[in-house]
């Protein structure tokens, strides 16, 4: 984790009272949920749970799943509600979602969002906090088409904004730094289009469930770290 970051959480002091609800962060592509999620949820000491990530992960291994997802994720559209919702659920009934988990790229859709409100009612959660990242779309071509990430140990850089000391490997473990296919410039587009049909309309959906929290992601990691805990601690 970068020392400015780490800072910025340790300052907000309450990693030892637990987090106990879910917590959803919402947004378009690269809007940083993921930078973000990750250290919120090493914070609280729960499980970041990101759905692109999982794919990923069935992709690298050739599952049947992920070899369904694959196609669908390299042209930027979503992979279909039912497959999404079974991974979800069996992931939230492990033990270490018990106390909590942050919830990274899903839900995504309509459907999901009602799936996921049946889940967290059966497992006796409370409402979630749904944090929604504010960001121009002009950003959003520089952070993806930049974004790098460590094929060894999964940490994320920007080759613009947040680069690595030395060109192409990981300040942490020298891993290769490799571009996501689906942050190729052909792609980005129709991944934005996805976000505007299926997912942007969530935003009108949590709102009117009165969970909603709008946090400016524009300008340094850090800064969005300090905005993203503010809206965590008052949401307790
Ligand atoms: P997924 O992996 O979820 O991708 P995404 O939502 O498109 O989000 P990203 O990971 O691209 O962006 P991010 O907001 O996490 O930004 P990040 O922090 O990395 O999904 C991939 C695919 O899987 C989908 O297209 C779909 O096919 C499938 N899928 C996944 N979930 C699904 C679901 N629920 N239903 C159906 N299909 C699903 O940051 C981006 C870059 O910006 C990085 O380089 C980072 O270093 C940099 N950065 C971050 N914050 C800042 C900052 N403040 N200043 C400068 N740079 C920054």
């Amino acid at each position: 984790m970068a020392a400015g970051l780490a800072a910025a959480l340790s300052a907000q002091g309450h990693s030892s009272e637990g987090l106990n609800r879910a917590v959803i962060f919402i947004g378009p592509p690269g809007a940083g949920k993921g930078t973000q999620a990750k250290e919120v949820a090493r914070h609280y000491g729960v499980p970041h749970l990101s759905t692109g990530d999982m794919f990923r992960e069935h992709v690298s291994r050739g599952t049947p799943l992920g070899r369904q997802a694959k196609p669908l994720m390299d042209s930027g559209a979503l992979v279909p509600d039912s497959i999404v919702l079974g991974m979800v659920e069996e992931r939230i009934a492990r033990p270490d979602c018990a106390r909590g988990f942050v919830l990274d790229g899903f839900p995504r859709t309509e459907p999901q969002a009602e799936g996921l409100a049946a889940l967290l009612e059966k497992r006796g959660f409370r409402d979630p906090v749904v944090v929604h990242f504010v960001v121009d779309d002009g950003l959003l071509l520089r952070r993806l088409t930049g974004r790098r990430v460590c094929k060894v140990g999964g940490e994320n850089y920007n080759i613009y904004d947040r680069p690595p000391k030395v060109p192409g490997r990981c300040d942490n473990d020298g891993g290769e730094l490799l571009q996501r296919p689906d942050d190729r410039e052909e792609v980005v587009a129709p991944r934005l289009q996805a976000y505007e049909r299926q997912t942007f309309p969530l935003i009108a959906y949590y709102r009117a469930h009165g969970v909603l929290q709008d946090v400016d992601a524009t300008g340094p990691v850090d800064d969005v770290a300090r905005r993203v805990m503010e809206v965590l601690r008052k949401a307790r």
